[in-house]
């Protein structure tokens, strides 16, 4: 920080020769007396600017605290855009519900992966590329029926994705763009078949082997539903709600499991091992867990008449109202909206789902109390997506697994933007230190 900055701002001439206001914070430091001028680009402040307030030579600097990363940007992208105040959502500045409407799955792969929409040439060649690369090695199998007959499939996912990462070694080679392109392929193909596959084993049924003539979702079906017959045929109106919920799940800027990849992949790690960081992270209930624990709190409530118990207990704090809340939207989240609608064209097929009753009691209980609308809770992706998974006959133990298929496109988008940002490297935070210092070591006998 040069002396002119700090003098200019001292004498409250934070000024540019102009009537244009500076872009720049001026701040006094009360214990020196001391004036900075710190620059503000993209409505945000540089934390390492910080360290140039000092209280001496030999101080350290100040730093910013930020427990959970609540107002730190930890990087620029270009993936994905969210305006939590309105519920907007755009992959690639496409927004959602156009998306939803009228893409594939795949298609919003290739967009939120490179970064524009395909022609049909591109998608064609992406299609084949994802569909040739369904099948996993053998030893795969092998490895996946090592786990016991009651194992929560994310726990295999996340232990099968990181073991890839040893049937491709050359997959660390991260400066290989070739390399980096046909590992893409090889994680958007096989998540599905890892997943069905964990799935398969839960219910002690075979496994099923990918088949290339479905679409991706239609594939999916057929590796978890196929049995006796000869060949699956997934009933379309399923095949496209599973579609839409792919895309809906693809991808949602820097949320916990990106964070997670993005500071694994930091370290430049494989892929496969950074993915599994993601697939870990995505696993907690306070994010993609969140749709088990919501068909979970829903099976306890029971019925529509203990809705408002039920809810008075969350006012006392006793639990949270899972599939409500986000950290970003603080107004509906638009995925949400979509999937509401999504639940009817797959009940048309499946029946009603008994406890979407409970779900909309809910919805309409919460969206009517103070308690959720001064902390601004409303439903999010997780709170409806459950009932379809339920009503397409998955256990909730398979919902999370639903949710990381589809971010893995989301998370590898990420992880290249990461790989390609000079600003970046190895993510290593600081700490405000707690603890005691400069003890003398006591032998056992003393203590
Ligand atoms: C996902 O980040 C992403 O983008 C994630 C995601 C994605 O696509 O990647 O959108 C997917 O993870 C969706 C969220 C799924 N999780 C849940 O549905 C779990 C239930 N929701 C909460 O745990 C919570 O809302 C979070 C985790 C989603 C957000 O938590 P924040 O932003 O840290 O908010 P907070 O915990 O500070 O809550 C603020 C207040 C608190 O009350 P007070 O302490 O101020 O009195 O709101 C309360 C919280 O207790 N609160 C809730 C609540 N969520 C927040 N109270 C009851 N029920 C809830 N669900």
């Amino acid at each position: 920080m040069s002396s002119e900055s700090e003098t200019a701002v001292s004498n409250g001439a934070a000024s540019n020769g102009t009537d244009e206001p500076r872009e720049s914070l001026s701040v006094v430091d009360n214990r020196t007396g001391r004036a900075y001028e710190l620059p503000i680009t993209d409505g945000t402040i540089k934390s390492l600017d910080l360290r140039k307030i000092k209280v001496s030579e030999d101080d350290f600097g100040l730093m910013g605290y930020d427990p959970a990363f609540t107002n730190t940007a930890s990087t620029r992208s270009s993936v994905t855009f969210i305006d939590g105040d309105v519920g907007i959502l755009e992959y690639r500045g496409y927004p959602i519900e156009q998306l939803a409407e009228r893409s594939t799955y795949l298609e919003v792969a290739y967009l939120l992966i490179h970064g524009e929409l395909p022609t049909k040439p591109q998608l064609d060649q992406w299609t084949h590329d994802i569909t040739i690369h369904t099948f996993v090695h053998e030893n795969l199998k092998s490895f996946l029926q090592g786990f016991r007959y009651d194992a929560h499939p994310m726990g295999m996912l996340l232990s099968s994705v990181g073991a890839l990462s040893t049937f491709y070694p050359e997959a660390n080679q991260i400066r290989d763009a070739e390399n980096i392109n046909i590992q893409t392929i090889r994680l958007i193909a096989k998540m599905p078949t890892l997943a069905a596959f964990s799935y398969r084993h839960i219910r002690g049924m075979p496994y099923v082997y990918p088949d290339n003539d479905l679409s991706y979702a239609g594939n999916f079906l057929s590796m978890i539903y196929k049995v006796a017959e000869l060949k699956y045929q997934p009933d379309p109106r399923l095949e496209r709600a599973l579609d839409i919920l792919f895309i809906l799940h693809a991808d949602h800027e820097q949320n916990c499991s990106t964070s997670a990849v993005r500071a694994v992949g930091s370290s430049q790690v494989d892929p496969y091992s950074a993915i599994a960081a993601g697939v870990a992270a995505l696993y907690g209930p306070l994010h993609g867990g969140a749709n088990e624990a919501v068909l979970r709190m829903l099976r306890r409530i029971e019925k529509v008449e203990n809705v408002p118990d039920f809810i008075e207990g969350v006012k006392k704090g006793e639990e949270k109202l899972m599939g409500f809340g986000h950290r970003v939207y603080k107004n509906f989240d638009p995925r949400a909206t979509i999937i509401k609608k999504a639940c009817d064209d797959v009940f048309e097929v499946t029946g009603v789902n008994p406890l979407l009753a409970i779900a909309k009691e809910l919805e309409k209980t919460a969206l009517e109390d103070e308690y959720f609308i001064s902390r601004k809770l409303y439903p999010n992706v997780d709170f409806y997506s459950g009932l379809i998974y339920e009503a397409l006959g998955l256990p909730v133990e398979m919902f999370p697994v639903m949710f990381a298929i589809p971010r893995t496109s989301g998370w590898i988008a990420q992880w290249r933007e990461l790989l390609g940002d000079t600003e970046q490297k190895i993510a290593r935070p600081r700490q405000i230190y707690t603890g005691e210092r400069s003890l003398d070591y006591i032998s056992l006998s003393q203590r």
